[in-house]
Protein backbone atom coordinates (compact mmCIF):
# COMPACT_ATOMS: atom_id res chain seq x y z
CA UNK A 1 0.00 0.00 0.00
CA UNK A 2 1.26 3.72 -0.49
CA UNK A 3 3.09 5.57 2.18
CA UNK A 4 3.01 9.24 2.54
CA UNK A 5 5.43 11.36 4.96
CA UNK A 6 3.00 13.86 7.21
CA UNK A 7 4.98 16.20 10.07
CA UNK A 8 3.38 18.12 12.65
CA UNK A 9 5.18 21.03 12.53
CA UNK A 10 6.31 23.16 15.49
CA UNK A 11 3.40 25.18 16.14
CA UNK A 12 0.74 22.08 16.56
CA UNK A 13 3.61 20.70 18.73
CA UNK A 14 4.03 23.36 21.12
CA UNK A 15 -0.11 23.86 20.80
CA UNK A 16 -0.50 20.00 21.63
CA UNK A 17 -2.14 18.92 18.45
CA UNK A 18 -0.30 16.01 18.30
CA UNK A 19 -2.65 13.67 19.35
CA UNK A 20 -5.88 15.30 17.77
CA UNK A 21 -3.75 14.71 14.20
CA UNK A 22 -2.51 11.48 14.53
CA UNK A 23 -6.18 10.58 15.98
CA UNK A 24 -7.50 11.74 12.50
CA UNK A 25 -5.35 9.71 10.50
CA UNK A 26 -6.12 6.73 12.93
CA UNK A 27 -9.87 7.11 12.39
CA UNK A 28 -9.92 7.70 8.80
CA UNK A 29 -8.04 4.08 8.04
CA UNK A 30 -4.42 4.90 7.81
CA UNK A 31 -1.97 2.57 9.31
CA UNK A 32 1.17 3.54 11.42
CA UNK A 33 4.58 2.93 10.51
CA UNK A 34 6.86 5.31 11.86
CA UNK A 35 6.80 8.12 13.71
CA UNK A 36 9.37 10.43 15.83
CA UNK A 37 9.52 13.55 17.98
CA UNK A 38 12.76 15.62 16.42
CA UNK A 39 14.04 19.65 16.59
CA UNK A 40 15.32 19.17 12.58
CA UNK A 41 18.78 20.40 11.53
CA UNK A 42 18.67 23.21 8.99
CA UNK A 43 20.16 20.71 6.85
CA UNK A 44 17.32 18.24 6.87
CA UNK A 45 14.92 21.24 6.38
CA UNK A 46 16.80 22.23 3.57
CA UNK A 47 16.41 18.83 1.98
CA UNK A 48 12.69 18.58 3.05
CA UNK A 49 12.09 21.90 1.18
CA UNK A 50 14.23 22.13 -1.68
CA UNK A 51 11.94 23.16 -3.57
CA UNK A 52 11.73 26.71 -1.71
CA UNK A 53 15.07 27.46 -1.15
CA UNK A 54 14.56 30.09 -3.28
CA UNK A 55 11.40 30.89 -2.48
CA UNK A 56 11.14 34.87 -0.64
CA UNK A 57 9.61 32.87 2.29
CA UNK A 58 12.32 30.47 2.37
CA UNK A 59 14.27 31.97 5.38
CA UNK A 60 11.20 32.51 7.60
CA UNK A 61 9.96 28.44 6.95
CA UNK A 62 13.47 27.57 7.73
CA UNK A 63 13.37 29.79 10.79
CA UNK A 64 9.91 28.79 12.11
CA UNK A 65 10.48 24.73 11.31
CA UNK A 66 13.38 24.96 13.46
CA UNK A 67 12.28 26.92 16.30
CA UNK A 68 10.79 23.77 18.09
CA UNK A 69 9.98 20.03 17.67
CA UNK A 70 8.12 18.36 14.91
CA UNK A 71 6.60 15.38 14.87
CA UNK A 72 7.47 13.07 12.23
CA UNK A 73 5.11 10.48 11.00
CA UNK A 74 4.78 7.54 8.29
CA UNK A 75 1.05 6.14 7.39
CA UNK A 76 0.28 3.47 5.01
CA UNK A 77 -3.54 3.79 3.36
CA UNK A 78 -4.70 3.34 -0.31
CA UNK A 79 -4.04 6.86 -1.99
CA UNK A 80 -2.20 7.78 1.27
CA UNK A 81 -0.35 10.50 -0.28
CA UNK A 82 -3.57 12.38 -2.00
CA UNK A 83 -6.10 11.43 0.73
CA UNK A 84 -3.74 13.14 3.15
CA UNK A 85 -3.28 16.03 1.35
CA UNK A 86 -7.16 16.22 1.46
CA UNK A 87 -7.11 15.98 4.90
CA UNK A 88 -4.80 18.95 5.48
CA UNK A 89 -6.30 21.14 3.04
CA UNK A 90 -4.98 24.27 1.53
CA UNK A 91 -1.48 26.11 2.25
CA UNK A 92 -3.94 29.06 3.56
CA UNK A 93 -5.63 28.05 6.24
CA UNK A 94 -8.35 30.52 6.14
CA UNK A 95 -9.12 29.05 2.38
CA UNK A 96 -9.25 25.90 3.87
CA UNK A 97 -12.65 23.88 4.85
CA UNK A 98 -14.04 23.35 7.63
CA UNK A 99 -13.13 20.01 8.01
CA UNK A 100 -10.21 19.49 7.36
CA UNK A 101 -7.00 19.84 9.82
CA UNK A 102 -5.70 23.92 8.42
CA UNK A 103 -9.44 24.25 8.21
CA UNK A 104 -10.44 23.39 11.66
CA UNK A 105 -6.71 24.67 13.71
CA UNK A 106 -4.87 27.45 11.70
CA UNK A 107 -5.38 30.96 11.20
CA UNK A 108 -1.95 31.72 8.87
CA UNK A 109 0.01 30.34 6.00
CA UNK A 110 3.02 30.82 7.59
CA UNK A 111 1.58 28.41 11.61
CA UNK A 112 -0.21 25.94 9.20
CA UNK A 113 0.23 23.23 11.48
CA UNK A 114 1.09 20.18 9.33
CA UNK A 115 3.14 18.92 6.34
CA UNK A 116 2.19 16.22 4.14
CA UNK A 117 4.10 15.12 1.02
CA UNK A 118 2.61 16.60 -2.45
CA UNK A 119 3.22 13.49 -4.77
CA UNK A 120 4.84 9.82 -5.18
CA UNK A 121 8.26 11.36 -5.61
CA UNK A 122 8.70 13.62 -3.09
CA UNK A 123 6.51 11.54 -0.59
CA UNK A 124 9.69 8.50 -1.50
CA UNK A 125 12.13 11.25 -0.79
CA UNK A 126 11.18 12.52 2.48
CA UNK A 127 10.27 9.11 4.25
CA UNK A 128 14.36 8.61 2.68
CA UNK A 129 15.16 12.02 4.74
CA UNK A 130 14.05 11.32 7.98
CA UNK A 131 12.97 7.34 8.30
CA UNK A 132 15.78 4.48 7.95
CA UNK A 133 14.01 1.07 6.89
CA UNK A 134 14.71 -0.39 10.54
CA UNK A 135 11.96 2.80 11.99
CA UNK A 136 9.19 1.77 9.91
CA UNK A 137 6.79 -1.18 10.19
CA UNK A 138 5.27 -3.66 8.08
CA UNK A 139 1.79 -5.19 9.89
CA UNK A 140 -1.61 -5.15 9.17
CA UNK A 141 -3.70 -2.65 11.61
CA UNK A 142 -6.83 -4.76 13.58
CA UNK A 143 -9.14 -2.35 11.85
CA UNK A 144 -7.42 -2.94 8.40
CA UNK A 145 -10.15 -5.69 7.10
CA UNK A 146 -12.94 -3.17 8.51
CA UNK A 147 -11.28 -0.06 6.30
CA UNK A 148 -10.09 -1.61 3.41
CA UNK A 149 -11.75 -4.29 0.62
CA UNK A 150 -8.53 -6.51 -0.44
CA UNK A 151 -8.55 -7.81 -3.68
CA UNK A 152 -4.72 -8.53 -3.35
P1 LIG B 1 3.86 21.83 3.23
O1 LIG B 1 4.89 21.58 2.16
O2 LIG B 1 4.44 22.37 4.50
O3 LIG B 1 2.99 20.61 3.43
O4 LIG B 1 2.86 22.96 2.72
P2 LIG B 1 2.18 23.07 1.28
O5 LIG B 1 2.63 21.95 0.40
O6 LIG B 1 0.71 23.25 1.50
O7 LIG B 1 2.75 24.44 0.75
P3 LIG B 1 4.14 24.72 0.00
O8 LIG B 1 3.84 25.56 -1.19
O9 LIG B 1 4.91 23.46 -0.20
O10 LIG B 1 4.90 25.64 1.06
C1 LIG B 1 5.61 25.09 2.13
C2 LIG B 1 5.38 25.90 3.36
O11 LIG B 1 6.03 27.16 3.23
C3 LIG B 1 5.25 28.17 3.88
N1 LIG B 1 4.85 29.16 2.89
N2 LIG B 1 4.84 30.43 3.12
N3 LIG B 1 3.79 32.90 0.70
C4 LIG B 1 4.24 32.46 1.84
O12 LIG B 1 4.51 33.20 2.76
C5 LIG B 1 4.40 31.02 2.01
N4 LIG B 1 4.14 30.12 1.09
C6 LIG B 1 4.43 28.93 1.65
C7 LIG B 1 4.04 27.49 4.48
O13 LIG B 1 4.32 27.16 5.84
C8 LIG B 1 3.91 26.23 3.64
O14 LIG B 1 3.24 25.21 4.34
MG1 LIG C 1 4.65 21.44 0.10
Amino acid sequence: MERTFVMVKPDGVMRGLVGEVMSRFERRGFILVGARLEMLSREKVREQYREHLSKPFYPSLEGFITSGPCFLMVWEGRNAIETARRMIGPTNPREAAPGTIRGDLAMETGRNVIHASDSQESATREIRIHFSDEELAEYRGADTPFMYEWSD
